[in-house]
């Protein structure tokens, strides 16, 4: 028998001997805070759970594996799963950093990290990666994902997949993966999180679904379907979704989890009549697991016995659950070694990956007068400024649970662990910002709100601040967003810097001492109030554990900057959503008449997609397409030579874009098909090449309903970001 084979006659031989209820208690997965009347130690025994959600104590884990495996009637191991997002103990940059850093190799050895750290404790399956597309930084959930395009987004997808999963399923020390949520959950309405997404068809197909689809591609178990309606028709009910383009057209074979207590709340929706027509909608749509909220549980049985639903329904929804427990080896080593576990969190190696990897994430945004980096000989007095300077847990994010606060390296620590006594350094933090009300995390974790100042304490810290600024060489400012800012049920209707971060920064540039504004946030932020006050603005998102040892090492040249952005950076708010890939509409921003869409601000963003400088400089010649017809089918190919022409190493990311002029539908102004980030020494030259085939030159034509590779002229530029000029063109025939 092949393994196939082998698979399905255990899953058959289990589905055989297995009752109705522990069926459905395989589709059930319990979470670890939801009150339930009936004690888990019975529910395992009795087989009604498949998985458990947010049980992260090694001890407990084993305990109840021991309990599935040795008293359950058929032996059936359980499924842990935690949202492992951006590493477990060992904290890295949040996926938005990671993605700016335009390096799918770094963030596979992250997430394989985190998978091994994950794995070391009895964690088997990950909620993540968070594929979603974001466009819209109000959205707090952006800082989850990999940004606003498709392009970029599916690589980072495929990374991630390869990285939780390693090689195969059940590989040692790796865990399930979960694309999730799928999908549109990023189109929110306003960038207001779980609010109605409305997409067309060829938007899903164009922007929104690749990612899953590389996902899937990469291997990815399973699946998990969002909250939010998509269309009118919530996303966990939804059979387009799960039934026509998931399984039926995309082929997929693992299993869908619910988001949590999604399946009860189609009730909420106002979509489901009652919880069990909510069971009954969400399984027949192809959900296979109820996260958490118990709707399955104890509503499913009903429609089978009132002849509505046929088992034969359940034991599809049940086959691919057992089918990955197998594959996943579970069976066979259900239990982890508890004495190892020390030996595998936060080592070492895992920390410079940390810190390579927000070295790696940075972003430098402005660099007026090459004030960066910094040099030793011109600055012996350091004022480090700011409500985010020396902060611990901001430098973690939302999901950072199983981190530890006190391993976090603040950006203060890392500046003194660099200059030791060479500088003189010294930390005000000026102003305090908070939240107007507790973040669903802080409520999770039990975590309370700080103490507000008083106004003379406001009064005195400020002036302190500006007072400090006044007599060093040169100012450090960390401004941006607490972790719990962003994130899930983080949306905001303003990117102005909270609290008086502006202020401050006006004062202390008042001070006219140069200024160096260090990022720390989740989303893009209005900078428009800030930036011309301040010559550097390096941003660093939330960087994990080793993020003050990675801003020094940045801040002080031992590290050149080479991230990009991965989102179009606005001006405001009020120009959400943004991004690059918009179309030309009758108006094109190239024509004569253009000046902006809007008559009181810029239409452009602050910093396009794509955009990141560096402390050297890079030439881009000898660009060339190896032919200027193609048939359809057919690949092109584009190279170009890039030189570091300054006087320091540094990385390129160079990235190509294409447009097609002309066809069944009008298609964006320029699009990401192909990106390499290169390292080069001074005065290092390389040629890169970028192949152009029908994976890149087709779309989902809304005319057509289908995809299609058109015979038409197209537009190629290569380039260091999205404005990128060197131009070329060729003909598809
Ligand atoms: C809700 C979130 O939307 C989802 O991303 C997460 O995986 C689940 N909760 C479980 O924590």
């Amino acid at each position: 028998m092949d393994p196939i084979e082998q698979v399905t006659d255990r899953v058959n031989n289990l589905l055989r001997q297995m009752t109705l209820e522990e069926k459905i208690g395989q589709l059930t997965q319990l979470g670890q805070y939801i009150p339930d009347t009936v004690p888990i130690d019975d529910r395992v025994r009795r087989g009604q759970v498949g998985s458990i959600l947010w049980l992260s104590d090694p001890a407990e884990i084993n305990r109840l594996q021991h309990m599935a495996v040795e008293q359950s009637r058929l032996h059936i191991p359980l499924l842990f799963g935690l949202d492992v997002i951006h590493g477990f103990r060992t904290i890295f940059p949040i996926p938005l950093a990671l993605a700016a850093s335009w390096d799918p190799e770094l963030v596979e050895k992250v997430q394989a990290v985190a998978a091994r750290e994950a794995s070391a404790c009895g964690i088997n399956w990950t909620f993540a990666p968070m594929v979603d597309i974001a466009r819209d930084a109000r959205w707090g959930r952006i800082i989850e994902g990999a940004g606003e395009d498709p392009f970029l987004g599916a690589a980072i997808a495929r990374a991630q997949v390869r990285g939780f999963q390693g090689a195969e399923m059940g590989s040692p020390g790796h865990v399930l993966a979960c694309a999730k949520h799928f999908a549109g959950y990023g189109a929110a309405d306003g960038g207001r999180d779980y609010d109605s997404a409305y997409l067309p068809e060829g938007l899903l197909r164009n922007v929104y679904l690749p990612p899953f689809h590389a996902a899937l591609e990469a291997g990815v178990g399973t699946f998990m379907s969002a909250y939010m309606d998509l269309n009118d028709v919530p996303a966990t009910g939804n059979r387009f979704l799960l039934e026509q383009v998931l399984r039926r057209e995309w082929n997929f074979r693992g299993f869908v989890v619910s988001d949590a207590a999604a399946v009860g709340d189609l009730a909420t929706h106002g979509f489901a009549r009652d919880p069990q027509d909510a069971a009954f909608r969400a399984l027949t749509a192809g959900v296979n697991m109820d996260m958490a909220s118990r709707t399955y549980l104890e509503h499913l049985a009903a429609s089978v016995q009132n002849g509505s639903l046929p088992v034969a329904v359940i034991d599809e929804a049940v086959r691919p659950i057992l089918a990955t427990k197998i594959q996943m080896g579970l069976f066979e080593h259900p239990y982890i070694d508890e004495s190892q576990i020390q030996r595998i969190l936060d080592t070492p190696e895992h920390r410079q990956l940390a810190r390579i990897a927000a070295q790696r994430s940075a972003v430098l945004l402005r660099n007026e007068g090459q004030l960066l980096p910094l040099k030793m000989q011109s600055v012996k007095s350091l004022a480090v400024i700011g409500p985010l300077a020396d902060s611990q847990q901001d430098l973690l994010s939302s999901w950072a649970m199983q981190g530890n606060p006190t391993d976090v390296v603040t950006i203060v620590q890392g500046l003194h662990n660099k200059v030791g006594s060479n500088v003189q350094i010294e930390y005000a933090q000026g102003v305090e910002i908070s939240r107007q009300y507790p973040s669903m995390f802080d409520a999770l974790m039990g975590r309370s709100q700080p103490v507000p100042w008083t106004d003379a304490q406001s009064q005195a810290e400020f002036g302190r601040a500006v007072e400090l600024a006044g007599r060093s060489d040169l100012v450090v400012l960390v401004v941006g967003e607490l972790a719990n800012m962003s994130g899930e049920l983080a949306s905001q209707s303003s990117l102005d810097l909270p609290g008086r971060q502006v202020e401050l920064v006006k004062a202390v540039a008042a001070t006219s001492r140069p200024i160096v504004l260090v990022l720390v946030n989740g989303r893009p932020l209005n900078l428009s109030q800030v930036v011309e006050h301040v010559p550097a603005i390096l941003e660093v998102w939330h960087p994990g554990v080793e993020g003050g040892n990675a801003v020094a090492d940045l801040l002080w040249g031992d590290m050149t900057p080479g991230g990009k952005l991965t989102v179009s950076w606005p001006r405001s708010a009020g120009q959400c959503p943004i991004y690059y890939a918009h179309n030309l509409t009758h108006q094109p921003d190239t024509s004569p008449m253009f000046t902006s869409r809007y008559w009181d601000m810029a239409s452009s963003p602050l910093y396009p997609f794509g955009f990141g400088l560096s402390y050297t400089t890079f030439a881009y010649s000898n660009v060339c397409l190896d032919r200027a017809e193609a048939r359809r089918g057919e690949t092109l190919n584009v190279s170009v030579d890039v030189e570091n022409t300054g006087e320091r190493p540094g990385d390129e990311v160079v990235q190509v874009y294409s447009h097609q002029r002309a066809g069944s539908a009008s298609r964006p102004v320029q699009e990401l098909k192909g990106f390499c980030r290169i390292a080069l020494a001074p005065g290092e030259k390389k040629t890169v090449q970028f192949a152009l085939g029908p994976g890149e030159l087709s779309f989902w034509s809304p005319t057509e309903s289908k995809w299609v590779q058109e015979a038409e002229t197209f537009d190629v530029w290569v380039g260091g970001d999205s404005m990128a000029t060197l131009h070329m063109m060729f003909k598809i025939v």
